[in-house]
């Protein structure tokens, strides 16, 4: 396929690391381009000038951009069922952290999901993955932690199993049986670690099931100790760290994930100068998940703080039933622009090569380049890369690619 006359190609850039200072402010683009896609790859581009002849299929793109699809590093989209009654009652003033600690929350949902068969998940799940699919999402994360049981948890990373094969995005599994203590393990937190390490662990490990493992480390939830023998044990698998940590307390648990060496610390809506100190001397990304504290009316990531001091930072959408049931990456997009203060070439940035690093995706997803996938959007006719971070609640996509085919 021929996309001719795009009016800018975007994040054309293949960096080694993850964008953070100044590369992370600018986003490499070509004005006036042409893209060409071999099957499901980047065969080559260039400015309008160089475009080669082709026969095939032609799109032409005039006034439109094109950009990588969504990186979206970080979801929980294995659900059984929504809760907006627990949103009824944030709204009358209950806080997500008091429903949390009257057994609502994620054990709400761990009921649910203990009563759902392993192929309802599944379909539910898929009809999610291909809703943000539609929205521009060509990558992503998704984690268990709706199960807190060994079954649970299998059942969980089985139907992720199961979404790997049949998707024709890439799907990273993080093991999250550290999400919360179930209720009959309230008083024995040492016993629900062993299950999850004696029982749980060696079971994923020998059907692969998982790519990471994960802990909410929170005072609601796991301490940073309960969180650093998570960490430990899932390294004897091989598996890296994707941490939940300081959505609402410092409690060193970035400097624990810093010290492992965490793929990333995710949420960091609470951040304070030791912890950004430590972060912007590792290369552990910083993933910040704005529409959380939209959903639960909180504080925002200090986006712009952790730019200013040079740490790598990443956007997902953290899309889950509680916080933020919403795997929309555009509003994430646009979340960041105005509230952490991101400029919309930092947050494409992040949201795109920036969340393939955050997987360890990034040899073939998050930015155009020769041999990376064809996973792409092809925005409406815009002005300016702005209107997509600009137009929020309504996309600015006109058509989605995956694997060099319409979506
Ligand atoms: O990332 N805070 C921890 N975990 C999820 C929310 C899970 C839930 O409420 O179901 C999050 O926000
Ligand atoms: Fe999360």
């Amino acid at each position: 396929m021929l996309i001719k006359n795009i009016k800018a190609l975007l994040q054309t850039t293949a960096p080694s690391k993850a964008l953070r200072g100044s590369k992370l402010s600018s986003l490499a683009s070509i004005e006036n381009a042409w893209l060409l896609l071999e099957n499901d790859t980047i065969k080559g581009f260039g400015t309008m000038d160089t475009c080669p002849e082709y026969n095939g299929e032609t799109i032409d793109a005039s006034g439109k951009m094109v950009l990588p699809t969504w990186c979206d590093s970080h979801t929980h989209l294995v659900f059984a069922t929504s809760r907006e009654e627990e949103f009824e009652m944030r709204l009358k003033g209950k806080s997500y952290q008091e429903i949390a600690q009257a057994g609502g929350g994620i054990l709400n949902s761990a009921k649910k999901l203990q009563n759902t068969s392993e192929d309802d998940l599944f379909d539910a799940a898929w009809q999610r993955l291909n809703e943000v699919m539609k929205m521009g999402t060509g990558a992503i994360e998704i984690k268990s932690g709706y199960g807190l049981s060994v079954d649970g948890e299998l059942k969980m990373l089985r139907v992720i199993k199961r979404l790997k094969e049949k998707s024709p995005i890439p799907i990273k599994a993080n093991f999250l049986g550290a999400h919360s203590y179930p209720a009959e393990y309230k008083d024995n937190h040492q016993g629900y670690i062993d299950l999850i390490v004696n029982e749980m662990l060696p079971q994923i490990a020998k059907e692969g099931l998982a790519d990471y493992i994960d802990a909410f480390c929170e005072k609601v939830a796991f301490s940073v100790s309960d969180t650093e023998q998570i960490i430990k044990a899932g390294a004897k698998y091989g598996l890296k760290a994707k941490i939940h940590t300081n959505q609402f307390n410092c409690m060193g648990g970035i400097e624990l994930c810093v010290e492992n060496n965490a793929l990333s610390v995710d949420h960091l809506e609470v951040v304070n100068d030791v912890e950004i100190e430590c972060l912007k001397n590792s290369d552990t990304i910083a993933t910040l998940l704005p529409s959380a504290p939209f959903f639960l009316n909180d504080p925002y990531q200090p986006g712009r703080e952790l730019i200013d001091a040079g740490v790598a930072i990443a956007l997902a959408s953290d899309y889950n039933p509680g916080s933020s049931p919403s795997g929309n990456m555009n509003f994430v997009v646009s979340l960041a622009c105005v509230k952490l203060k991101m400029t919309p070439e930092e947050a494409i940035n992040a949201a795109t090569i920036n969340g393939a690093f955050a997987m360890e995706l990034e040899k073939n997803f998050g930015s155009i380049a020769r041999g990376k996938k064809a996973n792409l959007i092809i925005t409406k006719p815009i002005n300016s890369a702005a209107y997509i971070p600009y137009s929020f609640g309504k996309d600015a996509i006109h058509k989605v690619i995956i694997n060099g085919k319409e979506f």
